[in-house]
């Protein structure tokens, strides 16, 4: 079996998908979760993007030893160093550079001419050199590229001191064979090829990343890119769960295998689709909901007389348990504790109790307390960005009928300290609360995206909800539970308030610095 190395790029072109906005806490625990995972290299972000970006790749780098941890750059030297100054502390610092080969990109977007992005290419990877160990380029837009053009540029940037070649389908437009053919010819014609790893990056624009991927690896790729639930750009990037299940499930077929813990996949989505808000459809491979349910009354009867009759994939290999009873009201807090152990998570004494606290309100209200829950509120808890002065729901009241105009009271505490008061109506009870909430808020609000969603079964399952705001004309996103689904709905809104609030603090904070 030889081993793929898998590359994951969730918290930088899986970030990239319209509407997806983290903060750096929330980053830190997707980072964990993917080391828990076994992924090899994590793309940390594009630390010349923002400063927000620049931050959460230097604290991941400063916190993730058993991963690599990367950054990618444009073929600047400006990019170059702020992409060193996130990832020096890395375990083992690494650099992703790319920039475009393929004859519109250069044309239209850089203006360059071939012999131009060659020489940039080099220039900036021999700058990149004296500082990282490790240097993954890429030539974006690969599929569109010429091949010998690419053969050209590749055996160049080699020879400068990259160490890992990248061949994009940045806008998802190849087919298998024929992404496997690319590969072949540069392996054949690159004279210098077997200095490096070959590397390649899928988009799902026509829904075939995963089996470009997988094509790529038959044809002497050593690493897949892609994103826990394919999330990315557009249709997003090779879901990586998909490919290292379909490598294990036909290992008969294929002699490939990943590093992956495949029993955290279930969890890794989780967690990515509930800070993201980019919830994974029913009959998603892999990790759906739908995955292992049989609705076909003959397919039930075979799986009842031999589950191997309908399922390739057991739920169990992949993380998915039947979610079974945990805690209830007669729990104490050791065994709280054991079960926080169990995720792998670190609490400080501060938020254990806090965790604890909550679970205990939860079982007033639940009688089945499930895993799902537990780590709800304390991924609640981990990725609460520090205490600052916001908005603070005191008490509401929605009342809806049939009959009746739907009308909210809310009473908030301001960021100021003070307790202020009014009542809306609106079409429905959300947009009553909604009204009611912004006419207390002294920001610029627009309602963009609003979603509800039940964590886990049952009819006393706990509500999250997720909106995108336009806070002051900036889109901002929110994410709130609670066992009622209005209340879920209102934390959902001030969580995106006051992460604008958050954010304009620490802008100020820094001006008072300077
Ligand atoms: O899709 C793409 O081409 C990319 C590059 C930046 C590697 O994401
Ligand atoms: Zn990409």
């Amino acid at each position: 079996m030889s081993r793929i190395k898998i590359f994951d790029t969730t918290l930088r072109d899986g970030e990239q998908s319209p509407g997806v906005n983290l903060n750096k806490l929330e980053k830190l625990e997707i980072a964990k979760q993917l080391e828990r995972l076994g992924v090899d290299i994590m793309e940390a972000g594009f630390p010349a993007s923002s400063e927000g970006d620049f931050n959460a790749v230097k604290l991941i780098a400063d916190t993730i030893k058993d991963t690599s941890v990367t950054g990618l750059a444009r073929t600047t030297k400006t990019d170059i160093d702020t992409a060193w100054e996130a990832l020096k502390s890395a375990a083992e610092p690494r650099l992703h550079l790319f920039l475009a080969t393929s004859p519109i990109h250069m044309t239209y977007k850089l203006k360059m001419s071939p012999e131009q992005v060659i020489e940039q290419s080099v220039n900036m990877v021999s700058y990149a050199k004296k500082k990282f160990p490790q240097i993954e380029w890429s030539a974006e837009d690969a599929t569109r590229s010429d091949w010998n053009f690419l053969a050209q540029i590749i055996e160049k940037v080699i020879d400068a001191g990259a160490t890992v070649i990248n061949l994009p389908d940045t806008v998802g437009y190849t087919t298998p064979a024929e992404y496997g053919r690319m590969f072949h010819f540069i392996r054949e014609t690159v004279p210098n090829i077997d200095k490096v790893s070959l590397s390649c990056h899928c988009h799902d624009d026509l829904g075939m990343a995963v089996a470009n991927s997988i094509s790529a690896v038959e044809n002497g790729v050593t690493q897949v890119e892609g994103t826990i639930n394919g999330i990315g750009e557009r249709a997003g990037n090779a879901a990586l769960e998909e490919v290292a299940v379909a490598l294990k499930i036909r290992s008969d077929y294929y002699p490939y295998e990943t590093g992956l813990k495949l029993n955290e996949i279930k969890r890794s989505s989780d967690l990515i689709s509930k800070l993201t808000g980019m919830y994974v459809q029913a009959n998603k491979a892999i990790i759906g909901r739908n995955a292992y349910a049989h609705e076909s009354g003959i397919h039930q009867d075979g799986v009842l007389k031999n589950t191997e009759t309908y399922e390739i994939i057991t739920p169990e290999l992949v993380g998915v348990s039947s979610n079974t009873l945990f805690l209830g009201k007669h729990s104490g807090k050791h065994a709280f504790k054991d079960k926080v152990k169990e995720f792998g998570i670190e609490l400080t004494d501060e938020q254990v109790k806090e965790a604890f606290k909550q679970f205990k309100q939860l079982t007033d209200h639940k009688k089945e307390v499930t895993d799902d829950d537990i780590y709800t509120i304390i991924m609640e808890i981990k990725t609460e960005a520090a205490a600052v002065n916001k908005y603070q729901l005191e008490t509401f009241q929605v009342h809806y009928g049939s009959a009746d105009i739907p009308t909210a009271t809310v009473s908030l505490e301001t960021p100021e300290g003070e307790s202020v008061q009014t009542a809306c109506t609106g079409k429905g009870s959300v947009e009553a609360l909604y009204n009611t909430l912004s006419n207390l808020i002294k920001e610029d609000l627009n309602l963009l995206d609003y979603q509800i969603n039940s964590v886990g079964g049952g009819k006393d399952a706990l509500a999250e909800s997720h909106v995108q705001l336009s806070v002051n004309g900036e889109p901002t996103n929110g994410r709130g539970t609670a066992q009622d689904v209005i209340e879920a709905s209102a934390n959902a809104y001030l969580n995106a308030v006051n992460r604008y609030i958050i954010k304009q603090q620490s802008v100020k904070q820094k001006e008072v610095v300077k």
